[in-house]
């Protein structure tokens, strides 16, 4: 499919969707969320795609919700954009192949949001990280309060948002809200290592895992472990398994994704 507001590039097992409007800092309006939902929906009926990177053109990964666009927005569109970009971002979430954001710039307000749906987060030396709308008298729409303090605890979220203050990419690997800082010019190359990295891993050991730490964060401890018993017993009926255990006890690298 054609985009307007997007790149998307497929190449050896990894889809690039390059979220593309620069000119306002790749900000989110509703037509470039419907894109990406498009794009997501995409990736989700594509067998042949087992990882995802997000990332922005120019010097922003995405600067937020549009601005503009929200001046003349009501409770009730309000309400609907906010259910938008929460019902798009949570589509990352559900995925069932990792996702990376590659974050090159800003990632404010709805960037954050987006990037706090993916999996791995990786960013360039000078992004720039935050959650500002309460500088706008707004709070985060697109899921902020929720997912923010699941990663980085209650008193960190608290910090960013209720003040708004932007963090450097340094700041953010400190609290654990980014996995790794790389210099500018590395970001592709480091992002492709993860990228290769995980594609040489099981496909269905990998979503086990995504869905299993995806759901600890809305069960009571003896549910979730039941469920992981479950998941860790499903998993010895499959190849992957065999052919890892195989791989270790005949000292050799396993191949997850034969055939
Ligand atoms: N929405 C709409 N337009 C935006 C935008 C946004 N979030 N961020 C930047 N732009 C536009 C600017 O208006 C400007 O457009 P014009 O050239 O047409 O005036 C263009 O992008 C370039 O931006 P700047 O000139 O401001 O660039 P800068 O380098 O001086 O500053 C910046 C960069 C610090 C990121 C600054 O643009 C900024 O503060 N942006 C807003 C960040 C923000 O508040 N994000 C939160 C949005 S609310 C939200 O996301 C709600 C939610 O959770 C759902």
């Amino acid at each position: 499919m054609e985009y307007r507001y997007l790149k998307v590039e497929k190449k050896d097992g990894k889809c690039v969707i390059a979220i593309n409007r620069p000119e306002k800092l790749n900000a989110l309006s509703g037509e470039l969320l419907k894109e990406l939902e498009c794009a997501f929906y995409e990736v989700c009926d594509d067998g042949s795609t087992g990882v995802l990177v997000i990332t922005g053109t120019g010097k922003a990964f995405v600067a937020g919700a549009d601005i503009g666009e929200m001046k003349g927005f009501g409770s009730i569109e309000a309400e609907q954009y906010s259910l938008q970009g929460q019902r798009v971002f949570g589509m990352l979430e559900k995925m069932e192949i990792p996702v990376i954001a590659a974050i090159n710039g800003y990632a404010l307000g709805g960037g954050l949001e987006l990037a706090l749906s993916c999996d791995f987060r990786i960013a360039s030396e000078n992004a720039m990280i935050g959650l500002p709308e309460i500088t706008l008298g707004l709070v985060p729409g697109f899921g902020g309060t929720q997912k923010l303090a699941r990663i980085v605890g209650i008193a960190r979220a608290k910090q960013m948002v209720m003040l708004g203050e932007r963090i450097s990419a340094a700041e953010a690997c400190h609290i654990g809200l980014v996995h790794r800082v790389v210099k500018a010019e590395d970001l592709e190359k480091e992002v492709d290592a993860l990228a290769a990295k995980l594609l040489g891993l099981g496909r269905v050991a990998l979503k086990t895992a995504k869905y299993l730490i995806n759901a600890s964060a809305d069960l009571p401890l003896a549910e979730g472990l039941n469920m992981e018993a479950r998941a860790f017993a499903l998993l010895f009926s499959g190849n992957e398994a065999k052919e890892g255990i195989e791989a270790f006890l005949s000292k050799r690298k396993p191949e997850f994704r034969r055939g």
